[in-house]
Protein backbone atom coordinates (compact mmCIF):
# COMPACT_ATOMS: atom_id res chain seq x y z
CA UNK A 1 0.00 0.00 0.00
CA UNK A 2 1.53 3.44 -0.93
CA UNK A 3 1.27 4.62 2.27
CA UNK A 4 2.95 2.18 4.23
CA UNK A 5 6.33 2.65 1.94
CA UNK A 6 9.32 4.00 3.32
CA UNK A 7 10.27 7.51 3.32
CA UNK A 8 13.91 8.20 2.81
CA UNK A 9 13.77 10.07 6.88
CA UNK A 10 12.64 6.63 8.05
CA UNK A 11 14.69 5.02 6.03
CA UNK A 12 18.27 6.47 7.44
CA UNK A 13 16.94 6.29 11.21
CA UNK A 14 16.58 2.57 10.53
CA UNK A 15 19.52 2.34 8.82
CA UNK A 16 21.65 3.54 11.70
CA UNK A 17 19.32 1.84 13.98
CA UNK A 18 20.93 -1.75 12.34
CA UNK A 19 24.31 0.09 12.31
CA UNK A 20 27.04 -1.51 14.86
CA UNK A 21 27.83 2.21 15.57
CA UNK A 22 25.04 4.04 15.04
CA UNK A 23 25.93 8.04 14.26
CA UNK A 24 22.78 9.81 15.03
CA UNK A 25 24.16 12.92 13.64
CA UNK A 26 24.51 10.90 10.07
CA UNK A 27 21.05 10.59 10.15
CA UNK A 28 20.56 14.45 10.85
CA UNK A 29 23.06 15.73 8.06
CA UNK A 30 21.25 13.27 5.45
CA UNK A 31 18.28 14.06 6.45
CA UNK A 32 19.06 18.14 6.05
CA UNK A 33 20.84 16.65 2.23
CA UNK A 34 17.24 15.35 1.36
CA UNK A 35 15.60 19.03 2.33
CA UNK A 36 18.79 20.84 0.45
CA UNK A 37 18.18 18.57 -2.57
CA UNK A 38 14.02 18.90 -2.82
CA UNK A 39 14.43 22.38 -2.24
CA UNK A 40 16.61 22.43 -5.77
CA UNK A 41 14.31 20.10 -6.90
CA UNK A 42 11.83 22.71 -6.88
CA UNK A 43 13.85 25.27 -8.30
CA UNK A 44 14.94 23.47 -11.20
CA UNK A 45 11.51 22.50 -12.04
CA UNK A 46 10.53 25.71 -12.33
CA UNK A 47 12.88 26.37 -14.87
CA UNK A 48 12.64 30.46 -16.43
CA UNK A 49 9.42 30.83 -15.00
CA UNK A 50 11.52 31.56 -11.47
CA UNK A 51 12.65 35.09 -12.32
CA UNK A 52 15.87 33.73 -10.13
CA UNK A 53 16.79 31.24 -12.88
CA UNK A 54 15.83 33.59 -15.94
CA UNK A 55 18.64 33.16 -18.29
CA UNK A 56 17.57 36.18 -19.87
CA UNK A 57 17.43 38.62 -16.95
CA UNK A 58 18.84 36.24 -13.72
CA UNK A 59 17.83 37.76 -10.40
CA UNK A 60 20.72 36.48 -8.85
CA UNK A 61 24.79 37.11 -9.48
CA UNK A 62 26.21 34.88 -11.23
CA UNK A 63 30.36 34.17 -12.48
CA UNK A 64 32.58 32.45 -14.17
CA UNK A 65 33.62 30.12 -10.90
CA UNK A 66 36.78 28.26 -9.94
CA UNK A 67 36.76 25.69 -12.87
CA UNK A 68 36.86 28.76 -15.25
CA UNK A 69 32.99 27.77 -16.11
CA UNK A 70 30.13 30.51 -16.66
CA UNK A 71 27.63 29.99 -13.49
CA UNK A 72 24.15 29.82 -14.29
CA UNK A 73 21.64 31.52 -11.98
CA UNK A 74 20.72 27.68 -10.45
CA UNK A 75 24.09 26.77 -10.18
CA UNK A 76 24.74 29.65 -7.97
CA UNK A 77 21.06 28.70 -5.81
CA UNK A 78 21.88 25.27 -5.93
CA UNK A 79 24.85 26.11 -3.71
CA UNK A 80 23.25 29.01 -1.73
CA UNK A 81 20.98 26.13 -0.56
CA UNK A 82 23.36 22.86 -0.04
CA UNK A 83 25.33 25.50 2.25
CA UNK A 84 22.23 27.10 4.02
CA UNK A 85 20.34 24.00 4.82
CA UNK A 86 23.14 21.99 5.73
CA UNK A 87 25.72 24.69 8.21
CA UNK A 88 22.84 25.33 11.01
CA UNK A 89 22.60 21.78 11.96
CA UNK A 90 25.64 21.33 14.23
CA UNK A 91 26.83 17.92 12.48
CA UNK A 92 29.10 19.48 9.76
CA UNK A 93 32.91 21.29 10.72
CA UNK A 94 33.20 22.23 7.20
CA UNK A 95 32.13 22.13 3.42
CA UNK A 96 33.66 22.35 0.17
CA UNK A 97 31.76 22.79 -3.28
CA UNK A 98 32.65 22.95 -6.95
CA UNK A 99 31.59 26.31 -6.76
CA UNK A 100 33.40 27.50 -3.94
CA UNK A 101 36.95 28.32 -4.23
CA UNK A 102 38.00 27.86 -0.67
CA UNK A 103 36.67 25.68 1.74
CA UNK A 104 33.53 26.76 3.78
CA UNK A 105 33.95 28.13 7.40
CA UNK A 106 30.88 26.90 9.19
CA UNK A 107 29.99 30.16 11.18
CA UNK A 108 30.64 31.00 14.55
CA UNK A 109 26.99 31.21 15.53
CA UNK A 110 26.21 27.63 14.51
CA UNK A 111 27.72 24.89 16.59
CA UNK A 112 30.03 22.57 14.72
CA UNK A 113 30.33 18.57 14.24
CA UNK A 114 31.97 16.08 13.26
CA UNK A 115 31.38 15.84 9.47
CA UNK A 116 32.90 16.97 6.53
CA UNK A 117 30.37 17.89 3.46
CA UNK A 118 31.61 17.75 -0.16
CA UNK A 119 29.58 18.90 -2.94
CA UNK A 120 28.66 19.30 -6.44
CA UNK A 121 25.36 21.37 -6.12
CA UNK A 122 24.37 21.52 -9.79
CA UNK A 123 26.00 18.67 -12.16
CA UNK A 124 25.56 18.57 -15.60
CA UNK A 125 24.36 22.44 -15.66
CA UNK A 126 24.87 23.16 -19.43
CA UNK A 127 21.85 21.01 -19.37
CA UNK A 128 19.57 23.30 -17.45
CA UNK A 129 18.53 25.69 -20.24
CA UNK A 130 17.92 23.07 -22.65
CA UNK A 131 15.54 21.22 -19.90
CA UNK A 132 17.62 18.10 -19.68
CA UNK A 133 18.20 16.32 -16.27
CA UNK A 134 20.76 18.11 -13.57
CA UNK A 135 21.64 16.75 -10.84
CA UNK A 136 23.66 17.27 -7.03
CA UNK A 137 26.00 14.91 -6.03
CA UNK A 138 27.79 15.12 -2.49
CA UNK A 139 30.12 12.73 -0.57
CA UNK A 140 30.08 12.75 3.55
CA UNK A 141 33.87 12.25 5.43
CA UNK A 142 34.54 12.57 8.90
CA UNK A 143 36.61 15.30 10.02
CA UNK A 144 39.71 14.08 11.52
CA UNK A 145 39.66 13.39 15.65
CA UNK A 146 40.43 16.82 17.46
CA UNK A 147 40.04 18.97 14.41
CA UNK A 148 36.60 21.40 14.48
CA UNK A 149 38.13 24.27 12.38
CA UNK A 150 39.18 21.80 9.29
CA UNK A 151 41.54 23.12 6.83
CA UNK A 152 42.05 22.72 3.27
CA UNK A 153 44.26 19.68 3.71
CA UNK A 154 41.90 18.25 6.28
CA UNK A 155 39.48 17.43 3.21
CA UNK A 156 41.88 15.38 1.06
CA UNK A 157 40.90 12.28 1.87
CA UNK A 158 40.63 8.90 -0.48
CA UNK A 159 37.11 8.10 -1.42
CA UNK A 160 37.33 5.03 0.90
CA UNK A 161 36.93 7.74 3.76
CA UNK A 162 33.06 8.47 2.56
CA UNK A 163 31.21 7.33 5.28
CA UNK A 164 28.03 8.24 2.70
CA UNK A 165 27.37 9.51 -0.87
CA UNK A 166 24.29 10.19 -3.22
CA UNK A 167 23.41 12.21 -5.77
CA UNK A 168 19.93 13.55 -6.41
CA UNK A 169 18.58 13.84 -10.20
CA UNK A 170 16.59 16.38 -11.09
CA UNK A 171 14.30 14.91 -14.31
CA UNK A 172 10.96 13.96 -15.04
CA UNK A 173 10.91 12.88 -11.78
CA UNK A 174 13.36 14.12 -9.06
CA UNK A 175 14.80 10.85 -7.11
CA UNK A 176 17.89 10.87 -4.43
CA UNK A 177 20.28 7.65 -4.46
CA UNK A 178 22.17 7.13 -1.39
CA UNK A 179 24.86 4.56 -0.14
CA UNK A 180 25.82 4.27 3.64
CA UNK A 181 28.23 1.69 3.12
CA UNK A 182 25.38 -1.17 2.95
CA UNK A 183 23.86 -1.28 -0.45
CA UNK A 184 22.53 1.37 -2.87
CA UNK A 185 18.78 2.58 -2.74
CA UNK A 186 17.02 5.08 -4.87
CA UNK A 187 13.98 7.20 -3.47
CA UNK A 188 11.99 8.49 -5.92
CA UNK A 189 10.14 12.54 -4.91
CA UNK A 190 7.02 12.01 -4.48
CA UNK A 191 5.61 16.22 -4.57
CA UNK A 192 2.10 15.46 -3.29
CA UNK A 193 3.66 14.78 0.19
CA UNK A 194 7.36 16.33 -0.51
CA UNK A 195 8.97 12.50 0.48
CA UNK A 196 11.52 11.62 -1.21
CA UNK A 197 9.93 7.64 -1.17
CA UNK A 198 11.82 4.04 -1.66
CA UNK A 199 11.04 2.93 -4.85
CA UNK A 200 14.65 1.12 -5.61
CA UNK A 201 15.80 -0.60 -3.17
CA UNK A 202 19.01 -2.49 -3.18
CA UNK A 203 20.03 -0.65 -6.57
CA UNK A 204 22.66 -3.76 -8.52
CA UNK A 205 24.33 -2.84 -11.76
CA UNK A 206 24.72 -5.77 -14.13
CA UNK A 207 28.48 -6.83 -15.00
CA UNK A 208 28.22 -7.18 -18.63
CA UNK A 209 26.32 -4.59 -20.68
CA UNK A 210 26.17 -3.34 -24.27
CA UNK A 211 25.74 0.15 -23.87
CA UNK A 212 28.76 2.72 -23.16
CA UNK A 213 28.44 6.73 -23.15
CA UNK A 214 31.51 9.04 -24.08
CA UNK A 215 32.17 12.55 -25.69
CA UNK A 216 32.71 11.12 -28.77
CA UNK A 217 33.82 14.75 -30.47
CA UNK A 218 36.87 14.45 -28.05
CA UNK A 219 38.56 11.13 -29.56
CA UNK A 220 41.41 12.51 -30.88
CA UNK A 221 42.98 13.88 -27.59
CA UNK A 222 42.41 9.99 -26.16
CA UNK A 223 44.67 7.51 -25.02
CA UNK A 224 44.80 4.38 -27.31
CA UNK A 225 43.26 1.62 -24.70
CA UNK A 226 40.78 3.69 -25.08
CA UNK A 227 40.27 4.55 -28.84
CA UNK A 228 40.75 1.05 -28.98
CA UNK A 229 37.96 0.22 -26.94
CA UNK A 230 34.94 2.78 -28.56
CA UNK A 231 36.35 1.56 -31.77
CA UNK A 232 35.62 -2.14 -31.01
CA UNK A 233 32.50 -1.32 -29.82
CA UNK A 234 31.50 0.59 -32.86
CA UNK A 235 32.52 -2.26 -35.16
CA UNK A 236 29.55 -4.25 -33.32
CA UNK A 237 28.89 -7.80 -34.56
CA UNK A 238 31.32 -8.35 -37.30
CA UNK A 239 34.07 -6.55 -34.77
CA UNK A 240 36.42 -8.53 -32.21
CA UNK A 241 33.07 -8.33 -29.72
CA UNK A 242 31.24 -10.33 -31.60
CA UNK A 243 28.15 -7.74 -30.45
CA UNK A 244 26.21 -4.68 -31.35
CA UNK A 245 26.62 -1.22 -28.82
CA UNK A 246 24.63 1.40 -27.91
CA UNK A 247 25.79 4.91 -27.77
CA UNK A 248 24.40 7.21 -25.09
CA UNK A 249 25.31 11.06 -23.88
CA UNK A 250 23.41 13.15 -22.16
CA UNK A 251 26.30 15.30 -20.84
CA UNK A 252 25.42 14.82 -16.86
CA UNK A 253 27.02 12.49 -15.20
CA UNK A 254 23.95 11.89 -12.44
CA UNK A 255 21.91 11.07 -15.28
CA UNK A 256 24.60 8.43 -16.98
CA UNK A 257 25.38 6.99 -13.36
CA UNK A 258 21.58 7.08 -12.85
CA UNK A 259 21.13 4.96 -16.06
CA UNK A 260 24.20 2.52 -15.40
CA UNK A 261 22.82 1.89 -12.11
CA UNK A 262 19.13 0.80 -13.53
CA UNK A 263 20.74 -1.04 -16.90
CA UNK A 264 24.00 -1.53 -16.53
CA UNK A 265 26.32 -0.20 -18.87
CA UNK A 266 29.59 2.17 -18.99
CA UNK A 267 30.36 5.77 -18.85
CA UNK A 268 33.87 7.42 -18.90
CA UNK A 269 35.08 10.76 -19.51
CA UNK A 270 38.91 9.50 -19.59
CA UNK A 271 42.44 10.96 -19.82
CA UNK A 272 43.20 13.17 -22.88
CA UNK A 273 46.16 15.51 -23.73
CA UNK A 274 44.26 18.31 -24.27
CA UNK A 275 45.73 19.94 -21.42
CA UNK A 276 48.64 17.91 -19.37
CA UNK A 277 47.64 20.05 -16.05
CA UNK A 278 44.47 18.49 -16.69
CA UNK A 279 44.34 14.68 -16.80
CA UNK A 280 40.21 14.75 -16.64
CA UNK A 281 37.41 16.58 -16.84
CA UNK A 282 35.45 15.55 -13.84
CA UNK A 283 36.38 16.42 -10.55
CA UNK A 284 37.72 13.53 -7.66
CA UNK A 285 36.23 14.66 -4.53
CA UNK A 286 32.69 15.86 -5.25
CA UNK A 287 31.67 13.90 -8.77
CA UNK A 288 34.48 10.45 -8.86
CA UNK A 289 34.74 9.70 -5.36
CA UNK A 290 30.80 9.81 -4.53
CA UNK A 291 29.35 8.04 -7.72
CA UNK A 292 32.68 5.21 -7.39
CA UNK A 293 31.42 4.60 -3.73
CA UNK A 294 28.10 4.84 -5.39
CA UNK A 295 28.70 2.34 -8.37
CA UNK A 296 31.03 0.10 -6.16
CA UNK A 297 28.65 -0.57 -3.72
CA UNK A 298 25.79 -1.83 -6.26
CA UNK A 299 28.24 -4.13 -7.62
CA UNK A 300 30.29 -1.70 -10.18
CA UNK A 301 33.83 -0.76 -10.65
CA UNK A 302 35.16 2.48 -11.19
CA UNK A 303 38.19 3.19 -12.54
CA UNK A 304 40.90 6.17 -13.82
CA UNK A 305 41.71 3.14 -16.19
CA UNK A 306 44.89 2.30 -13.95
CA UNK A 307 43.49 2.64 -10.33
CA UNK A 308 40.80 2.56 -7.95
CA UNK A 309 39.40 5.59 -7.98
CA UNK A 310 38.29 4.98 -4.33
CA UNK A 311 42.07 4.71 -3.68
CA UNK A 312 43.66 7.97 -5.17
CA UNK A 313 44.96 10.02 -2.32
CA UNK A 314 43.76 13.79 -3.00
CA UNK A 315 45.95 16.82 -4.22
CA UNK A 316 43.72 19.39 -4.38
CA UNK A 317 39.75 19.89 -3.64
CA UNK A 318 39.12 20.62 -7.02
CA UNK A 319 41.41 17.89 -8.67
CA UNK A 320 40.41 16.25 -11.38
CA UNK A 321 40.84 12.80 -13.03
CA UNK A 322 39.64 10.45 -15.52
CA UNK A 323 37.12 8.31 -14.85
CA UNK A 324 35.80 4.85 -16.46
CA UNK A 325 33.15 3.20 -14.30
CA UNK A 326 29.65 0.90 -14.50
CA UNK A 327 29.38 -2.22 -15.14
CA UNK A 328 32.26 -4.45 -13.54
CA UNK A 329 33.25 -6.67 -16.95
CA UNK A 330 33.38 -3.54 -19.31
CA UNK A 331 35.44 -1.45 -16.65
CA UNK A 332 37.46 -4.65 -16.29
CA UNK A 333 38.12 -4.81 -20.10
CA UNK A 334 39.25 -0.92 -20.02
CA UNK A 335 41.87 -1.65 -17.13
CA UNK A 336 43.61 -4.50 -19.02
CA UNK A 337 43.85 -2.60 -22.67
CA UNK A 338 45.42 -0.03 -20.40
CA UNK A 339 47.52 -2.17 -18.67
CA UNK A 340 48.45 -3.84 -22.31
CA UNK A 341 48.93 -0.35 -23.82
CA UNK A 342 51.36 0.28 -20.79
CA UNK A 343 53.55 -3.15 -20.92
CA UNK A 344 53.50 -2.75 -25.57
CA UNK A 345 51.28 -5.76 -25.61
CA UNK A 346 48.61 -4.23 -27.88
CA UNK A 347 50.58 -4.68 -31.02
CA UNK A 348 47.94 -4.18 -33.76
CA UNK A 349 47.04 -0.53 -32.37
CA UNK A 350 50.80 0.07 -32.55
CA UNK A 351 51.69 -0.32 -36.09
CA UNK A 352 50.28 2.31 -38.53
CA UNK A 353 47.43 0.53 -39.00
CA UNK A 354 45.93 2.15 -35.47
CA UNK A 355 45.64 5.07 -37.66
CA UNK A 356 43.48 3.94 -40.05
CA UNK A 357 40.72 3.00 -37.09
CA UNK A 358 38.51 5.90 -36.32
CA UNK A 359 35.12 5.81 -35.05
CA UNK A 360 33.60 6.86 -38.50
CA UNK A 361 35.95 5.28 -40.79
CA UNK A 362 33.95 3.60 -43.50
CA UNK A 363 35.73 0.57 -45.01
O1 LIG B 1 31.21 19.07 -15.33
C1 LIG B 1 30.70 17.83 -15.30
C2 LIG B 1 29.86 17.47 -16.51
O2 LIG B 1 28.82 18.37 -16.74
C3 LIG B 1 29.33 16.06 -16.33
O3 LIG B 1 28.14 16.04 -15.61
C4 LIG B 1 29.20 15.58 -17.74
O4 LIG B 1 29.39 14.20 -17.83
C5 LIG B 1 30.28 16.31 -18.47
O5 LIG B 1 30.65 17.43 -17.68
C6 LIG B 1 29.82 16.76 -19.83
O6 LIG B 1 30.91 17.09 -20.58
P1 LIG B 1 30.86 17.58 -22.12
O7 LIG B 1 30.52 19.02 -22.06
O8 LIG B 1 32.21 17.31 -22.64
O9 LIG B 1 29.80 16.79 -22.82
Amino acid sequence: MPYRRTRLSKFIIEDQRRAVAPEPELTSLLNDIQTACKLIAVAASRGSIAPANDVQTPAVQTGVNVQGEQQKPLDVIANDVMVGTCEWGGQLAGMVSEEMEQPYEIPAIYPRGRYLLVFDPLDGSSNIDVNMPVGTIFSVLRCPEGVSQPELEHFLQPGTAQVAAGYAIYGPTAMLVLTAGDGVHGFTLDREIGAFTLTHPGMSIPADSNEFAVNVSNERFWEPPVRRYVDECVEGAAGPRGADFNMRWIASMVAEVHRILLRGGLFMYPRDDRDPSRPGRLRLMYEANPMAMIVEQAGGAASTGRGRILDLAPGSIHQRVPVILGSRNEVGRLVKYHAEYDAGEDAPFKTPLFNARSLFRTA
